[in-house]
């Protein structure tokens, strides 16, 4: 009998499989089937598990075995976006959804190996998503006549086989980045009708049969070697003295190439010079300017106290200063001891103020920029911080009330945390560092507390002081009245002053955090791995604002000491840290105040004990996501921003690392969710449903 089966299997199975289509190329058809709202001009389609793109004919996809390798939709009315699984779709390499109305940003996962995308007419604004910058078998892309808004990055590199390139009536402004250099391949380039400025000298080189830059701000020369082909050039500012001497020699010498740029290109965005290996590079420092701007516009704006809203969100989580001792104190000397021996610090008695020199990216004017705007910066002497305060244990010792059990209101691994207050009032949390924590690499806790001192966001804890007296050590951070979302989410019950999370709390929480780790990653210099990305590491002020905390410690904790409920397969595995795994571990941290669970809770059944586990197969099912949902929210949620939630959480857990977004992703994301929720409840007020209706 059995060997009857086994026979029947075995006749049967090649059966099934052909025709059927590959199941995650299925499942991300059908997420974008029901994202683009189920539309009736896709005959054939359905959101239906049974549903086969290949074996049914749907309309404008092709396969080749059980893989969909085309896709066009080009001017079917579509309206509506297009899911969030399209990575997975690997072999697909026509990709044409244009003149159809998908609003909002082109989206980040796009298919990785495309080799034609056309999303010309679809109705997008914001920026190219990243995932372009990886195509290296992109041949056609057309974005023409959408709203593209904003300087385009360093992202053209690795797109060597790009043939045609269309980015015609968009809103791009600056100059065009050095990578289009790389474009070894472009024939065909279509960039009229947008705000670009500076030269198109970069354009010299490319094998370009026909080039359209009419209608930008582009001014300087045009190189002769572009005379000779179609070129459209009108409506532009270019130079009409004569021209200066060609650069000598035609061939590809990108150096000599911005030298002789000689129009006023002072506009530097984008444009560096020996960035040209690798988009990765080009983008990991436009990250790094864009973020070091952004950084130091909202820190600017905090000082200042301004309320114009960068980001025209109104409930933008910035969070209140609180009081800030710039201690400025003048530290004599200071005391501090590594490992083995004491050793004292002469501090010059005229501590210098002025900040150590600034990225050279951009050129702050010096007077402006905020002291505490500083990211990180390698250092290789022990310098005492000078921005904050230098406390003695006697004083901490008072304000603790001699750190008694009930001034103690956190304990994390690298030490316990008590309430503090001192006889002026003013409240801080003292956290009493191990003294099993220190010296982990031999490393000197002043070098430490410097480099947390220089940690300035409104999202991530404020370092006020530190305490360095036989042999104790203590730091001494802004104190945040709500405690850690851990608390809040999963003891509100022993507190029962504390009100449940709304639906739009949480989701500032989580921007809030993101916005954090997005600082320690892409801004801060060198990078800052958190290590310890969970709930309890989130600590909420008076008006629920999140403040990631811990930030600068991982240093003090060996890597084996990690917490297996949070982090990411590959830290238990190898116990490696990247800033990969401080996404993974943001994901929980976002299905934690989805769900309202925690991130293991033994008192549930065995399938339900690890919230990662349990969720993750539910995240792109609407009607599992209705149940999975925190009771506490009473079903008061807007769907479609739970929906998007969850496709960032899902995101951000995946098993490989390498797939999971950079924090600005998940930030952009988060944004566009917080946007879209409040524009529709400006238009409809039935975004509203109660949990579990349909
Ligand atoms: C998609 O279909 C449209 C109209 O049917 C056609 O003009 C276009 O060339 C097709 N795109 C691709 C990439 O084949
Ligand atoms: C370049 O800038 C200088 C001073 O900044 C100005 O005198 C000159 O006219 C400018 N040249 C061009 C080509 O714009």
């Amino acid at each position: 009998m059995r060997r009857l089966l086994l026979f029947l299997f075995l006749v049967l199975a090649p059966i099934c499989i052909h025709g059927d289509t590959d199941p995650s190329d299925a499942a991300a058809l059908r997420v974008m089937f029901q994202s683009l709202n189920s539309p009736g001009q896709l005959t054939k389609w359905t959101s239906n598990a049974a549903g086969d793109p290949c074996g049914d004919n749907w309309k404008g996809v092709k396969c080749s075995s059980s893989r969909v390798t085309q896709i066009n939709l080009s001017g079917l009315g579509l309206s509506g976006n297009l899911g969030y699984q399209l990575n997975s779709l690997t072999s697909l390499t026509n990709f044409d959804m244009s003149n159809n109305n998908l609003g909002n940003q082109i989206p980040y996962n796009l298919p990785p190996n495309l080799q034609t995308l056309n999303f010309a007419g679809c109705g997008f604004s914001g920026n190219l998503p990243y995932s372009i910058s990886l195509m290296t078998s992109l041949k056609y892309l057309n974005v023409a006549h959408n709203q593209i808004n904003g300087e385009l990055q360093d992202m053209f590199g690795k797109l060597s086989s790009l043939s045609t390139l269309d980015l015609s009536f968009n809103s791009l402004t600056g100059n065009i980045p050095e990578s289009f250099s790389s474009l070894s391949s472009a024939t065909d380039m279509y960039l009229q009708n947008n705000h670009f400025t500076g030269t198109i000298d970069v354009l010299a080189d490319l094998p370009l049969k026909n080039l359209n830059v009419a209608n930008n701000k582009f001014s300087g020369w045009v190189p002769s070697q572009l005379k000779s082909i179609n070129l459209q050039k009108d409506g532009n500012s270019w130079n009409s003295g004569s021209a200066p001497p060609p650069p000598p020699g035609t061939p590809a010498n990108r150096q000599p190439r911005s030298g002789t740029t000689s129009s006023n290109n002072s506009g530097d965005g984008g444009k560096k010079s020996g960035v040209n290996g690798g988009a990765i590079a080009g983008i990991v420092i436009s990250v790094l300017v864009v973020g070091a701007v952004i950084a130091f516009f909202l820190l600017k704006k905090r000082s200042t106290k301004s309320h114009t809203d960068i980001e025209k969100m109104e409930n933008q989580p910035f969070a209140s200063l609180g009081s800030h001792p710039h201690g400025l104190q003048e530290l004599k000397s200071v005391q501090a001891s590594s490992k083995e021996n004491t050793v004292a610090f002469q501090i010059p008695s005229a501590i210098n103020l002025k900040p150590p020199p600034m990225e050279h990216h951009k050129s702050f004017d010096e007077d402006d920029v905020d002291f505490s705007a500083k990211p990180m910066v390698p250092k290789k002497i022990s310098v005492a911080p000078t921005n904050v305060a230098l406390y003695s244990i006697a004083d901490l010792q008072m304000a603790t009330n001699s750190f008694s059990a009930d001034n103690l209101v956190g304990e994390g691994s690298t030490g316990r945390v008590y309430h503090a207050q001192f006889d002026d009032g003013k409240v801080v949390a003292v956290k009493k560092i191990n003294a099993s924590a220190v010296g982990v690499g031999g490393e000197n806790f002043i070098d430490i507390v410097s480099d947390i001192s220089r940690l300035r966001h409104p999202n991530v804890t404020e370092l006020v002081g530190y305490c360095c007296e036989h042999g104790q050590r203590l730091l001494v951070y802004e104190f945040l009245k709500n405690g850690s979302l851990y608390d809040f989410l999963h003891l509100s019950d022993e507190y029962s002053s504390s009100k449940p999370l709304s639906w739009t709390n949480r989701v500032k929480i989580a921007l809030g955090a993101a916005r954090a780790l997005e600082y320690l990653h892409e801004v801060c210099s060198p990078c800052v791995i958190h290590k310890s990305i969970k709930s309890a590491n989130i600590l909420l002020d008076s008006e629920l604002n999140p403040h990631l905390s811990e930030c600068g410690l991982a240093r003090l904790v060996p890597d084996a000491d990690q917490d297996v409920d949070t982090s990411a397969p590959e830290v238990s595995m190898s116990g490696h840290y990247t800033t990969k795994s401080d996404v993974y571990g943001f994901g929980v941290t976002m299905l934690e105040l989805l769900s309202g669970r925690k991130p293991f809770d033994s008192s549930r059944t065995r399938s339900e004990q690890s919230l990662v586990r349990w969720a993750t197969p539910q995240l792109h099912d609407i009607d599992a996501l209705a149940k999975m949902v925190d009771p506490a929210l009473k079903g008061l949620y807007p769907v479609k921003s739970l929906s998007r939630f969850a496709d960032v959480i899902a995101l951000c857990v995946q098993p490989e690392p390498e797939f999971r977004p950079p924090m600005s992703e998940v930030v952009e994301a988060l944004v566009r969710l917080v946007q879209r929720t409040n524009m529709s409840k400006r238009t409809v007020g039935n975004d509203v449903r109660p949990q579990g209706e349909e």
